[in-house]
């Protein structure tokens, strides 16, 4: 089905002059970038986006680390682009990303994985509507 999905490159890829990367394999795989922006994420913002994981140990470093400094928020559009975002992505878990996956060449860490994709179609929708207004999505 054709699909959309949240995707950002997270503080890490940013300051590691990844995005660019991460943009040519979207694009040369075929998705259609529907909004991007650059941006800060504000606190209040970062904690609503990762609401699933509050009260678990990792919650407060996550949120310091994704509010640390800009990222690149996406909405990319294709045939299955939830799954096959993640699974351009590579597993969450560095140490277990495939080589040829983003995080499996460029991540080392669990903290630090370079970038968030939706992982189903609810979750799609939701993360969407925290980072984009309707009229941002061309
Ligand atoms: P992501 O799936 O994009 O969103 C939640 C993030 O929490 C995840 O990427 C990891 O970067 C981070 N994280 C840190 N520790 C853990 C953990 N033990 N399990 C899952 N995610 C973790």
């Amino acid at each position: 089905a054709l699909e959309r999905t949240y995707a950002m490159v997270k503080p890490d890829g940013v300051k590691r002059g990844l995005v660019g990367e991460v943009l040519r394999r979207l694009e040369h795989k075929g998705f259609k970038i529907v909004g991007m922006k650059l941006m800060q994420i504000p606190r209040a913002t970062a904690e609503e986006h990762y609401g699933e994981h509050r009260g678990k140990p990792f919650f407060e470093g996550l949120v310091s680390f994704i509010t640390s400094g800009p990222v690149v928020a996406m909405v990319v559009e294709g045939e299955n682009a939830i799954a096959e975002w993640r699974k351009m992505m590579g597993a969450t878990n560095p140490k277990d990303a495939a080589p040829g996956t983003l995080r499996g060449d460029f991540a080392a860490t669990i903290d630090e994985n370079i970038v968030h994709g939706s992982d189903a179609p609810e979750t799609a929708e939701r993360e969407i509507g925290i980072f984009f207004k309707p009229e941002e999505l061309l």
